[in-house]
């Protein structure tokens, strides 16, 4: 069904200290040996340096979960793209949409952030979604076309996430109809704005487990998962792993 490998991508949020870290590789590494997926794991920054050492020699990519757009400057507590990249991380989420309503971040911020990456060489990870109140008020697909059509350009390359928002970290995850729809939405705006918007994975993300993945695995449009709370134990994360591979 999938052209591609999927993607399973991780976002450990504020989970996760040094040896927690190495903990989660030493159990789930020997386990996805002879699988070969595409698997993403953005760990806290303070923890990417030695998440890119623990995954070393194996298939697994080390990202970031945030970047600011400056490269460096007078910026307390921000990290730059550049930095980011001299861990050795991948890539880096961009647009999640804690970051959107926790910390204020908005559309040209996050559209600088893209560039950002793209300039020092990070895969972008963008997420969009829309919010309960927007889906209950029909405004999904405009939301969602908002979304992409502020940030990015004909050159983008790289992946996108739809994670609703009333799906992220409550348990109730967007049936397959949903996701359908609104993948679709998206792979229709990507191929008309980017050179190469065939091309680029749309996963899907909010409350994702073990139980959800054999259904997203064989939904339209879906090239993956972005996981949140299933992702922190190694053994749930690779059932989801394996249910998207198998
Ligand atoms: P969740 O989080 O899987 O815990 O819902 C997903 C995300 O925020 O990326």
């Amino acid at each position: 069904m999938h052209l591609r490998k999927p993607i399973i991508a991780a976002n450990w949020k504020m989970h996760k200290t040094g040896g927690e870290v190495e903990e989660f590789f030493t159990t789930l590494l020997p386990q996805i040996k002879d699988l070969k997926p595409q698997v993403w794991v953005a760990p806290s920054a303070t923890a990417l340096r030695l998440a890119v050492k623990a995954v070393h020699g194996s298939y697994v990519l080390i990202g970031a979960q945030n970047i600011y757009f400056e490269e460096k400057g007078a910026f307390t507590g921000e990290i730059s793209a550049p930095q980011v990249a001299d861990c050795g991380a991948k890539f880096v989420i961009i647009g999640h949409s804690e970051r959107r309503r926790l910390f204020g971040e908005n559309n040209p911020d996050i559209k600088k952030k893209i560039n950002s990456a793209a300039s020092n060489g990070l895969i972008p990870l963008l997420c969009i979604g829309e919010t309960l109140e927007e889906r209950k008020n029909h405004q999904t697909e405009h939301v969602l076309k908002n979304q992409l059509v502020s940030v990015l350009d004909e050159h983008f390359e790289g992946v996108i996430a739809y994670e609703p928002v009333w799906a992220i970290g409550t348990g109730q995850s967007a049936t397959s109809a949903m996701i359908e729809e609104a993948h679709g939405v998206c792979k229709e705006i990507l191929k008309k704005l980017c050179r190469k918007g065939d091309q680029i994975p749309v996963l899907y993300g909010g409350s994702v487990t073990p139980e959800t993945t054999h259904a997203l695995s064989r939904t339209k449009y879906v090239d993956g998962a972005l996981v949140g709370g299933a992702s922190l134990e190694a053994k749930s994360f690779l059932s989801i792993i394996r249910g998207f591979t198998s």
